[in-house]
């Protein structure tokens, strides 16, 4: 199986890419490393040992990452959407161990070594820590197989302003860092994102499931759905964190995802943490540009809300 270093802002749908990432035996998890987003980074780190306690992985190492923004100071958090805690106000087992030594950077840093040419990134938070290690260490990306990550809104309105999604638009500078690396990268945007949703069906599957981890982030959708009802007028939730770590997996596989130019707004003005990727052209199908190294992914072969909710609770 693949060594994966995942990277989060341990959230609600974050738990869930977790709790699949964990379920999957495609992937091995060697390292998670935390990042202010929804929650701040220790919470986060909280949220992550709990979670992994609750799965009995108490031997994948979770490392604090970042506290705040490249340029901007963290401001509290997503709290409207995942709760006081970042998982919904679900209590999760006290974590009976401490993070890792060393930041989250270094420690992607040191995996990269360990798992030279292998080792794959899945980042569902915002991009701080990846910025980072690329600044520590500019080689980086020779080492890294591929970088999956959510994060951008394509085509489509975002989330924290008219045209910003929050991982993106949370840390722009880091963004234009990493999706400017020399690494493959594969983006799953809130276009495709917004059009994987779990219903209450998916969420009564691992409600029932005989797996603690399952139920306890079957709690947390509860939360998470109460906002959709509020916000999108109802009842369901995106899938966006699971949909980048189905990607990463292959249990879904992109039909149109061109390989094309992107750059993010860094300016101060309206447009700051937009993800402008130039898919001119692409309405007949997907064209790829000579030497871009970003994938948008537009759409994927298979709806993941059925293959996700099996997989988690069994
Ligand atoms: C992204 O922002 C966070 O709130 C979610 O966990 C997801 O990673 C969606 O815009
Ligand atoms: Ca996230």
């Amino acid at each position: 199986n693949r060594p994966l270093y995942f990277d989060c802002d341990t959230g609600i749908d974050d738990s869930l890419a977790l709790a699949y990432l964990l379920a999957s035996p495609e992937v091995e998890l060697a390292g998670i490393g935390t990042v202010c987003g929804n929650t701040d980074a220790e919470q986060a780190a909280r949220n992550t040992l709990g979670l992994l306690a609750l799965a009995d992985r108490d031997d994948v190492p979770v490392a604090v990452g970042r506290h705040d923004f490249l340029t901007r100071a963290f401001d509290g958090g997503a709290k409207h959407v995942h709760g006081e805690n970042g998982v919904g106000d679900v209590t999760l087992p006290e974590p009976s161990r401490a993070p890792v030594e060393g930041t989250a950077a270094e420690m992607l840093i040191r995996l990269s070594h360990e798992y030279a040419g292998t080792l794959e990134v899945v980042a569902v938070g915002p991009l701080s820590n990846l910025a980072t290690a690329l600044e520590i260490d500019p080689s980086l990306p020779s080492r890294v197989a591929r970088v999956t990550l959510m994060g951008g809104a394509a085509l489509v309105a975002g989330n924290i302003s008219p045209v910003a999604e929050a991982n993106i638009g949370n840390d722009p500078e880091a963004a234009a860092a990493v999706l400017g690396a020399a690494w493959p990268v594969i983006v799953a945007p809130l276009d495709v994102t917004l059009e994987n949703v779990f219903e209450e069906e998916h969420r009564a599957l691992l409600l029932a499931s005989h797996s603690p981890v399952a139920r306890a982030v079957g709690e947390m959708l509860d939360f998470y759905m109460d906002f959709y009802v509020a916000t999108y007028g109802r009842r369901c939730s995106a899938l966006h964190d699971p949909l980048a770590a189905a990607l990463a997996v292959g249990q879904v596989v992109p039909t149109n995802a061109p390989a094309v130019p992107v750059t993010v707004d860094t300016t101060a003005g309206p447009g700051r943490g937009q993800l402008i990727a130039d898919l001119r052209g692409q309405r007949v199908g997907p064209v790829d540009h000579a030497d871009a190294n970003v994938r948008i992914v537009l759409a994927t072969d298979a709806p993941l809300a059925g293959i996700l909710a099996e997989r988690v609770a069994n």
